[in-house]
């Protein structure tokens, strides 16, 4: 059995799903290059049956990142692959998603649960088989690559799920994924599930690859994950940060952590470049406006801070006494090249290459301008200042509304009072005074006053990007549009809601900052209500190169 186990990548699909992730395409299509750039074997771009939006912005991670660039040395690119109900609308709409990928794949499922048959398909078990085999066989006259997942497979009747998946393999399903849709199975259940799997599957062979898919419904998830990978699965299905379905998916960087840092014990490699977790995992929490908890494993601020005064102790002696792994290995900490106000163009477009970040002259210029900017209020920049600068100039939807001046006055001596200045769609100029509890509700409300689209703050957080009192301070929303507003089909679920935009500004003004998250994410919540997901005018599209 090979030593390797493939990460597949569902940030786009699983991740996306879960309530408030929602991105705009130009944001999946960022993701789905740095996830390529890191070095993931498959990317499940989405669920194109879900609405044209989805199916159009799979179809642009397939050609635009599932395809080698123009010209480029090295070919490596990830098995692009998006998921279908086990029905043939579904399945051709998968297809037609990624079939312009180099190394396309349709992903199929129908549950396979004694709850799920009974009271969410209707269907008997004989029925399930049925179908399975014909949805199968259906997929694979449209591609090589066919994964099928028995969903609720960790509530399935392990002899029921042996005769699914023997038809699944006999129609010509290449990977076999085992969800644990509802995080509901224990270390040792999930591995005797996939043990079994393995041993009692009619038709299993070398070619097949078992997936494990977990849920983190009781926290489970990675140790569930690792379970099944002991025990023989060679594909882990996970997110970035372990954003997903309610309490969410296992997350990649905390299996592939494991893999890494504990080497003797599971004797397994993945191609993932670690050093890329932390830049990655700010990307997505940017993009969807979910926060990463400051305890989160690996990418939490707090992962690698030493606070107890034992603790910090022994650090100084040897940082083996309180660290299982580098940070620098996970991204945190990297050695950085420090700018200043004297670097000039080429020392910053050396370094934004390093990063990724590919400009052209007019996106350079750009970059340049807003990094000289900051320069001038801050000795020092360093990486983590240029990615909040980088997110902030390009990363963002196409601008609706602009912040063109800000001024607050606050403190103890009167009403905390903003006055904003917007530069709406047409050009013209909005001006607005408003006063609030705090300088960030005044200018909320002058912006709210201005851009008159209902939304309710559902969450709002500051920090700091870096250390010291002329750090970039970083603040993340989620807004929700209000009742009355379009509401959307979630298509897979069936259920009418409210979106929820995420919106990300950087500034070392954490007022200004404010603002532009604000603005960031009404930006979205308009283009979405008006233009769709995928709007055709985006504000930035400038290249990240994989290599
Ligand atoms: O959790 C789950 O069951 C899934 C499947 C659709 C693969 O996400
Ligand atoms: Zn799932």
């Amino acid at each position: 059995m090979s030593n390797y186990v493939k990460i597949f990548d569902t940030t786009l699909r699983d991740g996306e799903q879960s309530p408030g992730a929602t991105m705009t395409s130009a944001e999946k299509l960022e993701v789905a290059r740095s996830l390529a750039r890191m070095g993931v074997d498959i990317i499940e771009a989405g669920f194109p049956a879900a609405s044209p939006d989805d199916l159009e912005a799979v179809r642009r991670i397939a050609v635009e990142v599932g395809r080698p660039a123009l010209g480029a040395k090295e070919a490596r690119v990830p098995v692009i692959t998006a998921l279908a109900r086990a029905n043939k609308s579904d399945i051709e709409a998968a297809w037609e998603g990624v079939k312009d990928a180099q190394k396309p794949r349709i992903h199929t499922f129908l549950a396979t649960s004694a709850i799920h048959m009974k009271h969410k398909l209707k269907m008997d078990p004989e029925q399930v088989v049925e179908r399975v085999a014909e949805m199968v066989a259906y997929a694979k006259s449209l591609c090589e690559d066919v994964e099928f997942s028995p969903e609720d497979a960790g509530r399935s009747d392990p002899e029921f799920l042996y005769v699914v998946l023997g038809e699944a393999i006999k129609a010509g399903a290449t990977t076999l994924n085992i969800p644990d849709t509802v995080g509901y199975t224990t270390p040792e259940e999930y591995y005797s599930l996939i043990e079994g799997i393995i041993k009692n599957t009619p038709g299993m062979h070398d070619g097949i690859t078992v997936s494990v898919h977990c849920h983190d419904d009781l926290g489970m998830a990675t140790a569930n994950a690792l379970a099944g990978i002991r025990a023989g699965a060679r594909q882990a299905e996970v997110t970035v940060n372990g954003i997903g379905e309610r309490a969410g998916n296992t997350s990649m960087e905390e299996v592939v952590m494991s893999l890494k840092t504990r080497k003797p014990v599971y004797n397994l490699e993945t191609g993932i470049d670690t050093k890329q977790f932390s830049r990655v995992s700010k990307l997505v929490s940017n993009y969807t406006g979910i926060v990463v908890q400051p305890n989160k494993a690996i990418v939490g601020s707090n992962a690698f801070a030493h606070e107890a005064g034992i603790h910090q102790d022994g650090m100084l002696k040897h940082q083996t006494t309180y660290e299982i792994m580098r940070p620098e290995d996970v991204g945190v900490n990297q050695t950085q090249l420090v700018l200043g106000k004297h670097s000039g163009r080429h020392a910053l477009r050396n370094r934004l290459a390093e990063m990724g970040h590919a400009l052209d002259e007019v996106e350079l210029d750009k970059a340049f301008a807003r990094f000289k900017e900051l320069a001038d209020r801050k000795k020092v920049i360093v990486d983590a200042d240029l990615e909040a600068l980088i997110a902030d100039e390009f990363y963002r939807p196409r601008d609706v509304y602009i912040l063109d001046g800000l001024q607050v006055t606050c403190g103890t001596m009167g009403m905390p009072t903003a006055t904003v200045r917007l530069k709406g769609p047409d050009g013209k100029i909005h001006l607005q005074a408003s006063m609030g509890s705090g300088p960030v509700d005044a200018a909320y409300t002058a912006i709210r006053t201005i851009i008159k689209v209902p939304n309710k703050l559902l969450e709002f957080s500051v920090h700091s990007i870096t250390e010291g009192i002329d750090a970039l301070g970083e603040v993340t929303v989620r807004i929700q549009a209000k009742d009355g507003d379009r509401k959307t089909m979630d298509a897979q679920k069936e259920i009418p809601y409210a979106r929820v935009f995420g919106g990300h500004g950087a500034d070392s003004d954490i007022i200004v900052a404010s603002a532009k998250a604000y603005i960031n994410a009404l930006n979205k919540l308009i283009v979405a209500q008006t233009e769709g997901l995928n709007p055709t005018h985006e504000n930035h599209a400038h290249g990240v190169m994989l290599g």
